[in-house]
């Protein structure tokens, strides 16, 4: 039967048309996704040749995407959208833990195992520091043999993958705890970065004049049996981004200082000293907002 639609039935006849979908979450999902999407459209009275420039962009973003760049995550992460689904998550949380931060596309599954108070640095061609902390149960107490992964860029701003595509690993590691819940690692200072502004992302971001960049930070992939995985990043204060980070996850709790620290375990190296509190599994709010690039195509 021929259907007379409006803007308004139209949004209607989808959602009666998916109604019979059987996974309840899928179908709240996809109706309110519908929803909103129908709204946004009558609401800027989107034109066809930018509905057409929208499903272009959407297009080249994927086509961006190789095993070593996810595009569309760095899209979701320049919206907010990613540190949405964080807040959201930490949110549900019930257990005290360290705030989350974004996994981001840099993030390599398998990093190097390296041995407590190695450097992450293959060849530190910046003045070192060195990290130390502990990973924490919510009443405070170490974890022993928690699996720590780090990653970071270089001194000069750039991730492995940026410089050597998928070949070569360095300024990432994964490290245990000791028996206490400690570990500690040398690095150089990371410094803030422009994130990949030479695709599809890049473009919207120089269109909206925003100035693209991250400030300096240390991403931590933290899990131990029985916890809750978490992902999260330290930022350095004195970075002059720190209060516009172009994907938005800077916490205050997640800023810290480099400084001279007679109890690191080495004195003679500006340190960062950062303790961190994971849930018990089971309680909500786990999971991550990314993944190994490689994970999300077809290699
Ligand atoms: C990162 O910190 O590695 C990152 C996160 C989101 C977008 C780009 C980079
Ligand atoms: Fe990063």
């Amino acid at each position: 039967m021929h259907q007379d639609l409006d803007q308004f039935s139209v949004t209607e006849a989808v959602l009666e048309q998916m109604a019979d979908t059987p996974d309840a979450r899928l179908k709240l999902i996809m109706e309110s996704l519908v929803k909103h999407a129908h709204a946004f459209a009558r609401d800027v009275d989107l034109k066809p040749e930018e509905w057409l420039a929208g499903i272009a962009f959407l297009t080249q973003v994927g086509q961006a995407c190789t095993p070593s760049r996810q595009e569309t995550i760095l899209l979701s992460d320049t919206l907010g959208f990613s540190a949405l689904v964080n807040i959201l998550a930490a949110n549900r949380q019930q257990s005290k833990a360290t705030d989350p931060s974004l996994l981001g596309p840099f993030y390599r599954a398998a990093a190097p195992q390296k041995q407590i108070g190695d450097s992450i640095a293959e060849a530190a061609d910046a003045p070192e520091l060195v990290f130390y902390g502990q990973v924490q149960n919510g009443a405070g107490h170490g974890i022993p043999h928690a699996e720590v992964t780090v990653w970071q860029t270089d001194a000069h701003g750039f991730y492995d993958m940026q410089l050597h595509g998928e070949e070569k690993m360095d300024h990432r590691a994964t490290f245990i705890t000791d028996a206490n819940g400690n570990f500690h690692f040398r690095t150089v200072r990371p410094l803030g970065y422009y994130i990949p502004m030479d695709g599809p992302v890049g473009r919207m971001i120089k269109a909206q004049q925003r100035h693209g960049c991250r400030p300096a930070h240390i991403h931590f992939l933290i899990g131990a049996d029985g916890h809750q995985e978490l992902v999260t990043s330290l930022y350095l204060s004195d970075d002059q981004y720190i209060g516009s980070d172009v994907v938005f996850g800077v916490s205050r709790s997640l800023i810290v200082t480099p400084k001279a620290d007679p109890n690191s375990p080495i004195p003679e190296l500006e340190a960062i000293h950062y303790d961190f509190m994971l849930a018990p599994s089971g309680s909500c709010g786990a999971g991550r907002v990314g993944a190994d690039p490689s994970q999300l195509v077809n290699v």
